[in-house]
């Protein structure tokens, strides 16, 4: 039993020597001292021997015991101080390390070309206004004098939710001069962007969701005129001044009559070339003064109010504005495209 005593002491105090981890200490702590533990077994045995030996070993094993404790002890308070210390090397923190650059966002450049757009109607006395872009075909057609049968109601081209047509995505802006009649005291000068949606295929050129801007005067005696002197002013603004226009007549169902306005080309200065594709100008938006069946559609009269309005595509002006060849990088919303903003 002497043998047996020391050949327990002598082992479980180089395992305790030795041991790395307070999990692996507490395993050994009752693999050695525990209650099924290897002393208390060998101390079981203590009946087999003569009542001379037994007070010697008795003295022997708590001997043991004891040293057993101490390096118990011992190695553990080395455990916990080996931890502190590898915790206060990890949480060292070095003030003096440069910290990291925050990268801020940038704004869209279609949103650039947007905020240009409103500060020039602003200042000349326009609202901006909102409109839904889940729409009624009530408002995005026929209220605009576009009725049953109109081609731009082919579902070919539009977004329908329901059978019967009744609902859908807008397919242009619009509508809200329809909303703007109905819920505005006159006279009313208003502009209007929003994303509008056609059955298009992707291109260079093309998106099935898209941008507008739409524009619309109703007041007493509002003329061509007008329409011609505003649209010239914004043009001036936005390209610069003495920058040419011109007013071709084109057709349009809500408007009577109505035009198409072109842009000298601002690069070539109208000679033809790339950027106008030899045109020498640049298309820029639709307009023409209300018809009367719009106006009365929404309860005014036409004998004493008149008004235009106008619709153009903002992506167009966007590229133009930043000199972008292809829509789908407005979209894609690389940030290494949008950085160059
Ligand atoms: N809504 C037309 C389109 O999407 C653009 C347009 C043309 C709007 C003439 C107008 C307008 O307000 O007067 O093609």
């Amino acid at each position: 039993m002497r043998e047996q005593l020391a050949k327990i002491r002598a082992e479980a105090l180089a395992a305790f020597e030795s041991v790395q981890d307070a999990a692996r200490l507490d395993e050994l702590r009752v693999k050695y001292l525990g209650k099924k533990g290897e002393l208390t077994a060998l101390l079981k045995q203590m009946g087999r021997l003569t009542p001379e030996e037994r007070p010697v070993m008795g003295q022997l094993a708590n001997d043991v015991r004891a040293a057993l404790e101490g390096a118990l002890e011992a190695s553990s308070k080395k455990l916990e101080a080996s931890a502190l210390e590898r915790r206060l090397q990890n949480e060292a923190l070095d003030v003096t390390i440069p910290g990291k650059a925050v990268s801020i966002g940038r704004q869209h450049p279609m949103n650039i070309a947007l905020d240009e757009l409103k500060d020039i109607f602003i200042g000349m006395g326009f609202q901006v206004l909102d409109g839904p872009e889940v729409e009624l075909a009530e408002l995005n057609f026929d209220r605009l004098n576009a009725g049953e049968g109109h081609p731009s109601r082919d579902w070919s081209d539009t977004f329908y939710f329901d059978r019967d047509s009744r609902v859908m995505l807008r397919s242009q802006t619009s509508p809200i001069q329809v909303r703007a009649m109905d819920a505005l005291p006159l006279p009313i000068r208003m502009v209007a962007p929003g994303r509008v949606y056609r059955k298009d295929e992707v291109d260079a050129t093309h998106s099935p969701m898209f941008h507008q801007v739409e524009g619309m005067v109703i007041d007493r005696g509002v003329t061509m005129a007008d329409l011609k002197g505003t649209l010239n002013t914004v043009a001036e603004q936005l390209f610069g001044e003495g920058t040419k226009t011109r007013f071709r007549p084109h057709h349009f169902p809500f408007t009577e009559p109505s035009c198409e306005m072109d842009v000298q080309c601002h690069k070539c200065g109208g000679v033809g070339c790339s950027t106008c594709k030899g045109e020498g100008w640049i298309e820029l938006l639709g307009a023409g003064m209300i018809h009367p069946r719009v106006l009365e559609m929404s309860g005014i009269d036409p004998e004493v109010y008149s008004g235009w309005a106008f619709g153009f595509g903002l992506e167009r002006l966007a590229l133009r504005r930043f000199k972008i060849d292809d829509m789908r990088l407005i979209f894609e919303n690389d940030v290494r495209f949008l950085e160059q903003f």
